[in-house]
């Protein structure tokens, strides 16, 4: 009798250390990413990472893993869908196979600038879709926006057939395969860590990047030519896995969300910056040459990809690509 009530003595008192140790040790989260950590998401992670390690000290600790250190873009989603990671900014490209909806960014020629884009984002539409892959396993807490995107080539891209017969690196994106044959160019899906290397052994002739990617990665070592398209935009959605995010008690939740939603700020704040920073170093080294368009030239690019629109409408819907054209001013 007294041997049991000992031994159920020993069994609490031991559980209860366990339970204490287990309530001592901070929470880990994994932030995995593709980019540099001088780039407007990798800033954004440090921020994230340096906010919570402060404000949610010994409760939660974040880990960052950059450039592609733990998942490429094509591994990283489904790393966060089985919780291997809890927290990705994967653009907006990569995450329309979960919801089509969010193809209507890819459109070239859609927004005039990052302006622009913010404003769409701030629109119902497109915080429903933050909202809208719970049942894929996906949370959206914000948009994250990079830059506009350039063209880069091995030869000089003014009109659109220049780009005749080039295969473009591109991110996995049905709008922009179809941006390129529009151009009769072709787009090749490669992840960004290995698009360096593409161009390099000659797979790829040109690629399309916000400047701090084309700088970060070093494409304007390798690519003779950039044109100054500012044709579409390169977005992130932050997100989390809705497993994880959906059992944080609800306290921690929006003491993480808050944090989130300041680091949003943050980041759309100086992406442009960023990116103007970028071209300049670009310019300075002086291993490409800078095409810059003329009124004509521009229109003939977006008359060439804009029948894109056509196709793309039948998933989104004409309603949707008319509330992204009313935000430009
Ligand atoms: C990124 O900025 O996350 C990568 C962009 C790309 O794949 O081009």
């Amino acid at each position: 009798m007294f041997k049991t009530a000992a031994l159920g003595l020993c069994l609490a008192s031991a559980l209860f250390a366990s339970v204490s140790q287990a309530a001592e040790e901070p929470l880990i989260i994994k932030f995995s990413h593709v980019v540099t950590e001088d780039t407007p998401k990798g800033r954004g992670a440090l921020l994230f990472q340096k906010l919570v390690n402060q404000q949610l000290a010994g409760r939660v600790r974040v880990e960052v893993y950059p450039d592609s250190s733990l998942f490429n873009d094509a591994e990283e989603i489904d790393a966060l869908l089985r919780n291997e990671v809890q927290l990705l900014a994967p653009t907006l490209s990569n995450l329309s196979q979960y919801n089509a909806e969010l193809k209507v960014f890819d459109l070239p020629f859609l927004f005039d600038d990052l302006a622009a884009v913010e404003r769409f984002q701030r629109r119902r539409p497109s915080q429903q879709m933050l909202s809208s892959m719970v049942n894929h396993g996906i949370v959206g807490l914000s948009y994250w926006n990079n830059g506009m995107k350039q063209l880069s080539a091995n030869r000089p891209l003014r009109n659109p057939q220049d780009a005749k017969g080039l295969a473009f690196r591109i991110q996995q994106s049905p709008v922009l395969e179809g941006q390129f044959a529009a151009v009769g160019a072709k787009g090749v899906n490669v992840p960004f860590t290995q698009s360096y290397q593409a161009v390099k052994n000659g797979q790829i002739q040109g690629a399309e990047n916000p400047w701090s990617n084309l700088s970060s990665h070093r494409f304007h070592t390798l690519q003779p030519y950039i044109t100054e398209s500012n044709h579409g935009v390169m977005s992130y959605m932050f997100i989390t896995n809705a497993t994880f995010w959906n059992a944080l008690p609800f306290e921690l939740r929006s003491e993480l969300q808050a944090i989130a939603d300041k680091v949003t700020q943050a980041v759309n704040a100086e992406a442009q910056a960023i990116n103007a920073r970028e071209r300049e170093r670009i310019v300075a080294a002086g291993t490409s040459r800078l095409i810059t368009l003329n009124q004509a030239q521009r229109d003939a690019w977006r008359e060439a990809m804009t029948p894109l629109y056509q196709q793309v409408e039948k998933e989104v819907g004409a309603e949707m690509i008319r509330a992204a054209l009313i935000v430009n001013r």
